[in-house]
């Protein structure tokens, strides 16, 4: 049986790796509302041990944790971008994600933007696409 090439193109392995060499993301729409994925995700992200820096200009903090109003705000290295905005907000996170050093760019379910993890991957970053960061690690890992 053929199996179908992710649209990402990375296999099993990359994933893992990528899930397991980086430790530091700046998750992007991180809400206080545990109703959002965003939050539930953060929340097995932290309680899995990774360092994980909530960034949305709204707020001052989620999940006790101090949340910043860009990814070049966060006092720390970045590894992973991990977005969870619309389509149309990602071109400038994937901008950030360059700018700070991060070596990649994570679109969950329904952010997707082809010009934006175009240019996530021209940069050097790996891109992952259509694909949740927690399921990943929960089938992997
Ligand atoms: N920068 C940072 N955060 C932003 C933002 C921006 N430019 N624009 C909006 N947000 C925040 C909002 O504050 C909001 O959080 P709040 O409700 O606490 O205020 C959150 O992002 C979502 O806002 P909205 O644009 O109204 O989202 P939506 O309801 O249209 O949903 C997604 C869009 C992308 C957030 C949603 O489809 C999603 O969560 N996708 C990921 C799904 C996924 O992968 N789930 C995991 C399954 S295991």
């Amino acid at each position: 049986m053929v199996r179908k090439m992710p649209v990402d193109r990375l296999t099993d392995d990359d994933v893992r790796e990528i899930l397991t060499e980086y430790r530091k993301i700046a998750l992007v729409g991180a809400s206080p509302k545990p109703e959002r994925d965003a939050n539930r995700v953060m929340h097995y992200l932290l309680e899995k041990g990774y360092e994980v820096y909530p960034v949305n200009p709204r707020y001052e903090e989620v999940l006790r944790r101090k949340c910043y109003p860009s990814v070049l705000d966060i006092p720390d290295d970045v590894e992973i971008v991990d977005l969870f905005v619309r389509p149309e907000f990602t071109m400038d996170y994937v901008e950030q994600a360059i700018k700070k050093g991060a070596k990649v760019v994570w679109f969950q379910f329904n952010t997707y933007n082809r010009d934006a993890f175009k240019r996530a991957k021209e940069a050097g970053l790996a891109a992952v696409a259509h694909r949740c960061i927690k399921k990943e690690h929960e089938r992997l890992l």
